[in-house]
């Protein structure tokens, strides 16, 4: 079993690092320190651990603005605070984005990550050191109707993104390979939860909805993913830390496969219910819009090995998880419109536009 006095966090103000920081400090309460370091861009908000902040002192919890393209603010960090493990979350991770323009999610999900591997390599001569890398059930490309992902699966990225992540993932396992640095990678399906940027299905839906906006379907809406709740990423992730073995890979999947016209369905339904409302009010917003370039079917993750090998298991009810995320956006307007204040309104409005002009433009 490892055991940390230090762990540097990556992309700790973002959607998954903010509730794993979360998740280590009020519930598994971590007896060492986390250092967080966030370029805050676009979909990093320092807000979103506000209770963090106020409830550690720094010797237990400190945030670093740092960009994890940058080498020599990297190397301070790590000679200050000589980490002895390396959670590493930060990426650019919207598919959609990585179409409009790809070079940001080549320079940090590659180049970012190629940076922490060579001072992580260098100094884990100096002292232990576990490097844990998150990557995305999306490096294996998209599933027909049957089978799901397991370690072995082959790689097949088809976005920007995934291709970055797959590349960034060969990294790492080179780094093993080639200098024995200690290190595991877990691919984990679709999450969703409190303090996802709305820009992700589930949370855009349920911002529209209370807005009473359109709900855009890409394509026919039966294409799949495997919805995980957040918090039950989180706890892989630190199980993984503890005790994955080095130089493997480990599926996460929330075993909750769903449709994304039936997942729109259904956040309709407990939106009206939470609401008073009658069950179909919400339903005449959605509005079917021209398909994602290259957009993956269906993705589905045998997380098996996870079950097996480290006892862990997706331990939240989805309908339960979907609600507590409704409530959760419900009660935090004033998160989601601090979030919303960057690019983000020119961006969705841009990219909607231009689905509907493919739709239109299909249809003539
Ligand atoms: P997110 O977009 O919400 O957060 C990304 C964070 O990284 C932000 O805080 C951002 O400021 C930071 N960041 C981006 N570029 C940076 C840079 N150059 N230097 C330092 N910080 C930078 O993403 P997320 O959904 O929390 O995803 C976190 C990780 O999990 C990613 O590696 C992603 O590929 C992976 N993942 C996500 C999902 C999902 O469903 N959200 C599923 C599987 C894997
Ligand atoms: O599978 C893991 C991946 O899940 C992560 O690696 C990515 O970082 C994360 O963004 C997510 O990728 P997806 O592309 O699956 O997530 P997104 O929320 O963008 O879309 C989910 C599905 O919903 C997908 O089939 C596209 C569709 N969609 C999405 C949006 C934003 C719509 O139909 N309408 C929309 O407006």
């Amino acid at each position: 079993m490892r055991k940390f006095k230090t762990l540097l966090v990556t992309g700790g103000c973002g959607f998954i690092g903010c509730n794993f920081i979360r998740y280590m400090l009020n519930e598994y309460l971590f007896e060492g320190k986390i250092i967080n370091i966030d370029a805050l861009t676009y979909s990093g908000h320092r807000d979103s651990l506000t209770d963090i902040e106020q409830q550690y002192p720094t010797e237990k919890y400190q945030f670093i603005q740092a960009d994890i393209r940058d080498y020599p603010q990297l190397e301070a960090v790590f000679n200050e605070h000589c980490p002895d493990g390396i959670v590493h979350f930060a990426a650019e991770t919207h598919v959609d984005r990585s179409i409009h323009g790809p070079a940001d999610f080549i320079s940090t999900n590659i180049n970012g990550t190629f940076n922490l591997l060579e001072l992580s390599r260098k100094f884990s001569t100096r002292e232990e050191l576990h490097f844990h890398h998150i990557s995305t059930d999306e490096v294996f490309g998209s599933l027909g109707a049957a089978g799901k992902f397991c370690e072995t699966t082959p790689y097949d990225p088809r976005s920007p993104y995934s291709a970055s992540k797959a590349s960034s993932d060969h990294l790492v396992r080179a780094y093993r390979h080639t200098y024995g640095l200690s290190s595991t990678i877990s691919s984990c399906s679709n999450n969703y939860g409190p303090y996802q940027f709305p820009e992700k299905l589930i949370p855009l839906m349920i911002r529209n909805i209370l807005d009473g906006k359109e709900l855009p379907v890409y394509g026919d809406g039966k294409n799949i993913r495997d919805w995980l709740h957040v918090k039950d990423h989180c706890s892989a992730v630190w199980k993984i830390l503890q005790q994955g073995k080095s130089g493997e890979t480990y599926n996460i999947g929330g075993e909750s496969e769903l449709g994304n016209i039936s997942l729109v369905h259904t956040l309709c339904e407990e939106t009206a219910k939470l609401q008073g409302l009658d069950r179909d009010a919400h339903k005449k917003l959605i509005s079917f819009v021209a398909d994602r370039p290259g957009h993956d079917r269906r993705y589905a993750i045998d997380c098996s090995k996870m079950k097996r090998e480290l006892n862990w298991r997706p331990a939240t009810d989805f309908r339960d998880g979907l609600r507590s995320t409704i409530r959760w956006y419900m009660d935090n307007s004033h998160w989601c419109e601090a979030v919303q204040s960057h690019d983000y309104h020119s961006w969705i409005e841009k990219n909607y536009a231009d689905r509907k002009q493919q739709q239109q433009d299909g249809e003539t």
